[in-house]
């Protein structure tokens, strides 16, 4: 039998592995954009073409890391760590809309730490960021990071043709969907964070006072998105 890191396992306590989140600096841009391609490769197959994951994806997201954290306007990348190794990380547009409030713009966990609350504590670190509404796109396809939306109290919406990445409508198989993700209020995603902490601790830290020890980040320029997880 393979168990997935961090899985539950009757009669055997779940291990969590330590995790450091901080905010990405330019010499993360690599780091970052090899996950990102990888991640990109196993989960986003049938949306992007072959053409690209087998081809320009890794030069393709090394070109927009180094930009993206030369000048971050608008927008704020959080990375998660353990000792050297990158094991996830996420980028919010700040205030990106009116109505939906800030963008999830990326979210990604490395392959073998799936399932060890990583993608939880970047998306809560990311909301604490936004402080007010945040919003995602999801591929159609993909089921898996749906489900995951939901457990941390995501409210599903409409859908929307994905944008090719970079513009070109070579890296897109076919006219792939994505549907929208959100969460009005941020507390009520630290909601789930701090109600899995206090049955754990037996503390009683509220949503509203875990996001506030979060933090807030309201002072970025804008910049635009590319609209695709
Ligand atoms: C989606 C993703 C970011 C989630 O991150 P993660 O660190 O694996 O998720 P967590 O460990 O924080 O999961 C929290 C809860 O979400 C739910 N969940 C997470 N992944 C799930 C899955 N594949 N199936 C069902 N539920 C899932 C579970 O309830 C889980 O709690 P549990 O493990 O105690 O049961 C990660 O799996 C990933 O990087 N996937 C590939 C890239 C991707 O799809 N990114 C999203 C683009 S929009």
């Amino acid at each position: 039998m393979t168990t997935r890191p961090g899985a539950s396992v009757p009669g055997k306590p779940r291990v969590r592995t330590f995790m450091l989140l901080r905010t990405a600096t330019p010499a993360d841009s690599s780091k970052i954009a090899d996950l990102h391609a990888d991640s990109w490769r196993r989960h986003y197959r049938g949306a992007y073409s072959d053409t690209f994951l087998d081809g320009d994806v890794a030069a393709d997201r090394r070109t927009v890391w180094s930009a993206r954290l030369a000048a971050p306007t608008g927008s704020v990348t959080i990375v998660a760590e353990q000792g050297d190794h990158l094991t996830g990380f996420v980028h919010l547009v700040i205030d990106h809309d009116p109505v939906w409030g800030s963008l999830v713009d990326n979210l990604h966990v490395a392959h073998d730490q799936h399932r060890n609350g990583i993608g939880t504590g970047l998306l809560t670190r990311a909301a604490g960021a936004a402080g007010g509404p945040i919003h995602l796109w999801v591929l159609r396809q993909n089921t898996a990071a749906q489900r995951f939306y939901r457990a941390v109290g995501g409210q599903a919406g409409e859908t929307a043709l994905v944008a090719p990445p970079g513009g070109d409508p070579a890296r897109l198989h076919g006219s792939p969907e994505k549907l929208r993700m959100s969460w009005p209020d941020p507390a009520s995603l630290v909601a789930v964070t701090a109600t899995k902490a206090n049955d754990r601790t037996g503390s009683t830290i509220t949503p509203r006072m875990a996001l506030q020890q979060l933090g807030t980040a309201s002072t970025f320029a804008r910049r635009t998105p590319e609209g695709s997880s």
